[in-house]
């Protein structure tokens, strides 16, 4: 979805709202639940350039910028920024909407993560050729 001036113009991986139960007693949201989204958003285009199963092998990097409240509307931006034999990278945006309205827009997360293409048995497999 493009239609959010405040927003990243390009496709959405994910749009989720945190709800009371994955925030701590002070109403922040949970690091870990928002990890969590992050390796799930992460995964679409690492799974699509795999053609399958991938797991994650490692999180390079991961940066709470700004917390994140219940009721913010989270969108998360994931690109791929390299591929290796059977290894896909993927940068990991995370955008707030406070209270779910468009006015304040804050980048609140970015983090890169490496997945690795699986087969049946859970070892690594070669990525499928882009031909
Ligand atoms: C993912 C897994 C199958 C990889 O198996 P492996 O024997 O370690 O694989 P390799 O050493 O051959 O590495 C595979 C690829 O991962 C990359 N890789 C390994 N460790 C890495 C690291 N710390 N950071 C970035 N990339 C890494 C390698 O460079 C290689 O990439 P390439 O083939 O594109 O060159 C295995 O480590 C595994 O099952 N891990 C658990 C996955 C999991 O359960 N994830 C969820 C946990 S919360």
């Amino acid at each position: 979805m493009t239609d959010q001036p405040n927003l990243p113009q390009k496709p959405v991986a994910l749009r989720v709202v945190p709800q009371p139960a994955d925030a701590n007693v002070h109403g922040d949201v949970f690091g870990g639940w928002i990890m969590a989204q992050v390796d799930i958003a992460g995964s679409i285009p690492a799974s699509r350039r795999a053609n399958g199963r991938v797991a994650t092998v490692a999180v390079n990097s991961f940066l709470f910028k700004h917390p994140v409240f219940v009721g913010d509307l989270l969108s998360f931006y994931a690109d791929i920024v390299k591929t290796g034999n059977t290894s896909v990278t993927v940068s990991v945006e995370v955008w707030a909407q406070r209270m779910s309205l468009a006015e304040e827009v804050v980048k609140v997360t970015e983090a890169m993560l490496t997945y690795v293409a699986t087969d049946r048995d859970h070892r690594p497999r070669v990525l499928p050729s882009l031909d």
